[in-house]
């Protein structure tokens, strides 16, 4: 089964960072945040098509020095990014029948397979998942009928004027002619454009349970960042080479970097190379790669 994976958006939301680094290659518990999802998709999926743009041969580098095992990995480029839904209409090629499709930046417990069960199951054109949050107007809202056929679909909804506190957690099932819906060669929003025109022709959605954020923002990256420490079991991930001299507080990840005496890092992401001076206090902090951290900061992305 074939699997698209976009991962081509400029997350400008996540700069300076990502003038550094693609959103997908940003690391959370350890690991580039797309190595999660990669990792949970279902044994039946054995090929990944990554719709790629923004940065793609960072991307394309990290496979290839970190091959998938069991899964062929193809890569298409939009040379200007052509939106959700372009994106999947320009890697039509590359796919050969009802597929699954996720946003790159998910991490969850989502399970495809039952999406595409679904999907079978009602001879639907899409089913999405589903997750319940508090505030929805953020986000992709859904009115879903007691037989989970998708009546509405509104992105983004004013406060107030959302349907439900059901949000689209970018992760579908999608029937193959779908592609002959999405224009080629054009930008074109999924949220906006193709769901709308699928809710007439027939489709569903599916709660889970279980954790879900996307991580498209500092905070939401640093969410992300503590939902699989503690997952695991763990308040703190610290590279083999890291070199720690401070104190690590949860939930914070360390890759190979320095933590000088007296500093003390709290849920935080510290990247590569960058070293944390004597005394600083990093807080709820982002510190991309090679970064000299010589002042204290809380809630900040330094890159
Ligand atoms: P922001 O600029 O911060 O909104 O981030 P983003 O560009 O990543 O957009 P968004 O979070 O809405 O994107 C959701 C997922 O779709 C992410 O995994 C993006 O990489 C991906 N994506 C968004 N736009 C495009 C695009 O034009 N092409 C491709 N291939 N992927 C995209």
């Amino acid at each position: 089964m074939e699997a698209i994976v976009l991962a081509g958006g400029f997350g400008t939301r996540l700069r300076p960072l990502t003038y550094r680094m693609p959103k997908a290659l940003v690391p959370v518990a350890g690991r580039p945040m797309i190595m999660h999802l990669i990792d949970s998709l279902p044994s039946e999926v054995d090929k990944v098509v990554m719709a790629v743009s923004y940065m793609r041969d960072a991307l394309e580098s990290h496979f290839k020095e970190n091959p998938v095992d069991g899964v062929e990995m193809v890569f298409v480029e939009e040379r200007e990014a052509l939106g959700t839904g372009g994106a999947i209409k320009n890697v039509e090629k590359e796919i050969s029948g009802d597929f699954l499709a996720f946003n790159g930046d998910i991490i969850s417990s989502v399970e495809p397979m039952a999406l595409y069960g679904m999907l079978k199951e009602k001879s639907a054109k899409a089913v999405i998942s589903l997750w319940k949050v508090e505030y929805p107007s953020h986000y992709g809202v859904v009115d879903l009928g007691p037989d989970m056929r998708i009546n509405r679909f509104v992105e983004k909804p004013a406060p107030g004027e959302e349907p439900s506190n059901l949000i689209s957690a970018g992760a579908y099932a999608l029937s193959y002619d779908v592609l002959d819906l999405i224009p080629s060669g054009r930008v074109v929003s999924l949220e906006r454009k193709i769901w709308p025109i699928l809710v007439e022709k027939g489709m569903y959605g599916l709660p889970f349970e279980g954790y879900w954020t996307d991580a498209g923002t500092p905070e939401r990256v640093l969410e992300a960042n503590a939902i699989l420490l503690r997952n695991t079991g763990k308040e703190a991930i610290v590279d083999e080479n890291a070199d720690v001299r401070g104190e690590v507080l949860p939930y914070s990840s360390i890759g190979n970097a320095v933590v000088k005496d007296g500093a003390v890092v709290e849920n935080s992401i510290v990247m590569d190379g960058s070293t944390v001076k004597s005394g600083v206090k990093v807080k709820d902090c982002i510190i991309g790669p090679k970064m000299d951290v010589k002042r204290d900061c809380e809630g900040e992305v330094i890159a």
